[in-house]
């Protein structure tokens, strides 16, 4: 693991004390100089104190503060972000085409900026850069399916439902129910003993359709394939997933076949006012 490294650099450092107030640890201290890092084993490694630092005067884990995107004049408009997360839309056509693998690592490079428990940015991205891989996944998982749906074996309720549904479309129409016929599938994953595993899973998926929705990168969350992997749950070690994470969700991606031309119509919120509780 990467060192603290915590440095400041004294002729650029003010003494405003923003990093030790920022700090949500409390490990750095300003006694009589420039702020110092008190407590290695304390810092969760979140850099607000690099963040926060209005001259650019702290370095921590070996990073130059100069190299950090300069925020101000540099954020969307609202309305914009707005209409992002209006206009985006489930994706169920896709171009027959793989994605270039540096776009696909690019969204992924963005996507792990997303908020982690803790810090412990510990989800691991497992990604099908290869339609011709996900398609020999999607033969595996179901002609697994159509075993076990013969011997009796699919899960019940809504999922057996659903599975059976996957095999009999594919098998007597060859419509791909499970990927929607999107090339590619991100699936995330974290440490089960992470402290928020569930969560942080998620939020890293919620971050990529999002950018992927504003570079035009088509995504469906894959509940699907959620019910066949747990159905097939030798599928994930074959897949590289380490056998100590919770699987968290999958997402199928890739460059759409549809267009969009206006945001649905959603809202308002249902909303719970608390006053007066306590
Ligand atoms: C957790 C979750 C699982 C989903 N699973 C599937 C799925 O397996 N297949 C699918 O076509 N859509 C799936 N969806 C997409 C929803 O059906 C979709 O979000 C909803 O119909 C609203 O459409 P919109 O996303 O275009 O606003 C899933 C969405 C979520 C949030």
């Amino acid at each position: 693991m990467t060192r603290i490294q915590f440095q400041v650099d004294d002729q650029r450092c003010i003494l405003c004390g923003e990093c030790a107030l920022d700090c949500p640890m409390g490990v750095i201290v300003i006694d009589d100089g420039p702020p110092r890092m008190a407590n290695e084993a304390g810092c969760i490694r979140c850099q607000h104190c690099l963040a926060v630092c209005p001259t650019a005067a702290i370095s921590i884990l070996g990073k130059n503060p100069d190299d950090s995107i300069l925020l101000a004049g540099n954020l969307p408009e609202p309305e914009r972000l707005a209409t992002l997360i209006k206009g985006r839309r489930t994706v169920r056509r896709y171009r027959d085409q793989d994605l270039a693998p540096e776009r696909i690592d690019e969204l992924l490079n963005i996507a792990c900026h997303a908020p982690t428990g803790v810090n412990a940015a510990s989800v691991l991205f497992t990604v099908v850069r290869e339609r011709a891989e996900l398609h020999r996944l999607r033969d595996y998982l179901i002609g697994r399916l159509a075993e076990l749906q013969a011997a009796g074996k699919l899960p019940g309720g809504l999922a057996g439902n659903y599975l059976g549904w996957v095999v009999k479309a594919w098998q007597e129409h060859g419509q791909d129910i499970m990927f929607r016929g999107a090339p590619h599938l991100l699936i995330t994953s974290a440490p089960a003993a992470a402290p928020c595993p569930a969560q942080d899973t998620i939020i890293a998926l919620t971050t990529f359709q999002l950018i992927a929705q504003a570079h035009g990168i088509g995504t469906v969350w894959d509940g699907i394939c959620m019910m066949a992997l747990a159905a097939c749950p030798e599928t994930a070690a074959r897949l590289g997933i380490p056998a100590d994470h919770a699987l968290g969700y999958t997402m199928a991606f890739g460059e759409p076949a549809v267009e969009y031309h206006r945001a649905v119509q959603r809202g308002p919120a249902l909303v719970n006012v608390v006053k007066g509780a306590f």
